[in-house]
């Protein structure tokens, strides 16, 4: 199962608003109410991709009083926050891509970013059938990550066909960054400054662009001048620093936790999991854990991974297989069938101070890849259950 615990997402918010403005952690949701733009900067917690595996309605929920507002991907991701009683804050949709589901933008009242001219009279069209107001848009720039957004050569065309469409209307203007968790300022910089001229842009040709965002976790935290009308911190939320940011004080949200399902004592030279490459040196007790590949257990980490058990780092033994990895439980004592294994997390220890938890960072690094992955992997079938309600 996934523990998640709301109530260290809660003080995550905290910690960045500290970052943001130097203090101050009392509720944003209070200018989103009345779909203000915030006095100050305000927080739009990113919720896309279920709250990075972390289940977006009981985080949304959790943090509801302490933000502006927040951040998907996907409508249906939109949608399913309004269907679970979110309806007071905006909710921003960032994937750009719309197909059939202008209707439900307009009837969630969902904020669409928009990058393609021509969703503007899509938009407008679906207001009109439903008989909603104009339909408030965030205008995206692609200032250099290349991914999505209108190209600032391209600004000029865009605010034609927005002028002349009488049903939407510019609510925002926003842009990604790409470096801001590298080494080094120079990229970040560059974007920031094209953005600026964007704005600047718009101002000459008589258009408002309404709130301004850019900083994802890393630029909210390093770049003052990206904080703007509003920031749109996704990982650190979840307790994960990003590279280069001197980003402390977060506390961990996710562990991932399972029960030994089976126990055997072998002899040296015993093959474990498939293939039979992987050999005990010596005699060995081994215990099956009911988790694998298929629950997002990747089964890169094969060889490398390790878990907790009676508060002992433990080596995961073989290939990770689908739906079950063993590990080497020899040196744990009076283990058991229905011991609680720690995957992600820390765990205590009866006699001696435990080892030292496993963060999501040093389970990216066995599976070669970033923290984000590894917590979005994890799959529909591992339960997720809430503490710090
Ligand atoms: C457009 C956009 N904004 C904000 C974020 C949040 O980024 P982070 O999780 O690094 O804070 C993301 C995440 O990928 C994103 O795609």
């Amino acid at each position: 199962m996934a523990e998640i615990d709301l109530g260290a997402l809660r003080r995550n918010v905290d910690v960045l608003r500290s970052h943001v403005d130097g203090g101050d952690p009392s509720s944003d949701a209070f200018f989103a109410a009345a779909g203000d733009p915030p006095s100050r900067t305000g927080i739009m917690a990113v919720l896309k991709a279920d709250a990075y595996g972390h289940g977006a309605v009981p985080c949304a929920q959790a943090v509801a009083r302490q933000v502006w507002g927040f951040a998907v991907s996907l409508v249906e991701e939109g949608v399913e926050l309004r269907r679970a009683g979110l309806i007071d804050q905006p909710i921003v949709v960032l994937g750009c891509f719309y197909g059939l589901s202008h209707r439900d933008v307009v009837a969630y009242r969902l904020t669409p970013v928009v990058a393609d001219a021509r969703d503007l009279s899509r938009f407008a069209r679906a207001a009109a059938d439903l008989g909603a107001p104009r339909v408030p848009v965030h205008l995206k720039i692609d200032t250099g990550m290349s991914r999505l957004g209108v190209r600032p050569e391209s600004l000029d065309a865009f605010v034609d066909v927005l002028r002349a469409e009488p049903g939407v209307a510019l609510g925002g203007l926003c842009t990604h960054l790409a470096d801001a968790d590298g080494p080094g300022d120079e990229t970040t910089h560059e974007q920031l400054e094209r953005f600026f001229a964007c704005r600047q842009r718009l101002s000459a040709m008589g258009l408002q662009p309404g709130v301004l965002h850019a900083a994802n976790t890393a630029g909210a935290v390093r770049f003052g001048s990206a904080r703007l009308d509003l920031v749109r911190p996704g990982i650190g939320l979840y307790g994960v620093a990003p590279p280069n940011t001197a980003l402390s004080g977060l506390w961990p949200v996710l562990s991932l936790k399972t029960r030994i399902v089976a126990l055997r004592e072998v002899p040296a030279h015993t093959g474990v999991s498939y293939g039979s490459r992987t050999r005990t040196q010596a005699a060995a007790r081994i215990a099956t854990l009911p988790i694998g590949y298929a629950d997002g257990y990747s089964r890169r980490m094969s060889g490398q991974a390790q878990v907790l058990c009676g508060g002992r780092r433990c080596s995961v033994l073989g290939p990770i297989t689908m739906d079950m990895t063993m590990i080497d439980v020899s040196a744990v004592p009076d283990v058991q069938i229905g011991d609680e294994v720690v995957l992600i997390g820390g765990q205590a220890r009866r006699d001696c101070v435990a080892d030292a938890p496993i963060t999501l960072d040093e389970m990216a690094g066995w599976a070669g890849t970033i923290a984000y992955e590894i917590c979005c992997a994890i799959s529909k079938r591992v339960p997720r259950i809430y503490t710090g309600l």
